[in-house]
């Protein structure tokens, strides 16, 4: 799917995503201290949205948390973003966070599982089993930690979209990077299962984000990784994208 047109009169999907896209938001994305998540974070919070954002480095939040405040300084929401220390990995550290924010009263509409990391390139007999364990503990099970904790919340307020990151390598295969084929390709499955389990009011969509210049890429192509978009660029497509999703959208594949 492309960045939906515009709504017309006799496009119904398209008038239902273009007034949802009109409504602020609050949204959830994991991994936002650098690439991918932290460039559409800062999107969102431009646009008026309610960012709340989680990952690991803790200097890299506190400069989120005050780059996000300059970035919705003209908006109402300034300051209400809200960014915290939680490893995906973790079951009961995303447990704690699903509980925190149904305690602020800040339930997501929309969430992002944004956050991933790749192994180093080798050949699969190659890889440490340690390297092989944080690919699916991260990209698999931070996942799935996710929607366990988050989705009994959603339904209780009768509606939320998730937006599941899932790779070009989540629907192709590449040598030296098996084990993030891997996980990608459980994220697309896992959230085509989910799709089907998902009461009305509710979408998950899996997205492959499209090759972005991020220190992921950097990881895996090297130098030629600045041959391709930087993550500032990418999202503002991103967000437009994700802000359109519907309950229509529930079990696809999308591409940024
Ligand atoms: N860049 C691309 O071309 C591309 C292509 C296809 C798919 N993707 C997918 O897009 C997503 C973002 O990738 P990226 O390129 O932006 O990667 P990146 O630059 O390496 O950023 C990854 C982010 O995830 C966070 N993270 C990693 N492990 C985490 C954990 N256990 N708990 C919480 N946060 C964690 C990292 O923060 P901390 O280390 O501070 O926790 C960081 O903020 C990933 O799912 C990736 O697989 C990217």
């Amino acid at each position: 799917m492309t960045t939906p047109a515009p709504p017309t009169a006799t496009n119904t999907m398209n008038v239902t995503g273009g007034a949802a896209a009109a409504q602020l938001r609050t949204v959830l994305i994991t991994g936002v201290s650098r690439g991918l998540g932290k460039a559409l974070a800062l999107e969102l919070a431009k646009r008026g949205h309610t960012v709340i954002g989680c990952s690991r480095t803790p200097d890299r939040l506190s400069s989120l948390q005050s780059e996000l405040a300059s970035a919705s300084e003209s908006m109402s929401n300034n300051n209400k973003h809200l960014i915290m220390n939680v490893d995906v990995r973790s079951n009961s550290s995303v447990e704690g966070l699903a509980r925190d924010l149904v305690e602020k009263k800040a339930i997501p509409d929309i969430i992002v599982n944004n956050a991933g990391t790749i192994n180093r390139n080798n050949r699969i007999w190659e890889v440490p089993v340690d390297e092989f364990d944080t690919v699916i503990d991260t990209n698999i099970k931070g996942t799935a930690n996710v929607l366990r904790h988050f989705i009994p919340v959603m339904i209780e307020k009768k509606h939320g979209i998730i937006v599941n990151i899932s790779s070009g390598w989540g629907r192709s295969a590449a040598a030296q990077v098996a084990p993030y084929c891997a996980s990608k390709w459980a994220v697309e499955g896992l959230t085509r299962a989910v799709a089907k389990e998902l009461p009305p009011g509710m979408a998950v969509v899996a997205l492959n984000p499209g090759v972005i210049n991020t220190e992921m890429l950097q990881s895996c192509f090297g130098s030629s990784a600045a041959l391709y978009p930087t993550p500032e660029s990418w999202a503002p497509r991103a967000a437009t994208l994700i802000l359109h999703l519907t309950v229509a959208d529930n079990g696809a594949s999308l591409t940024v």
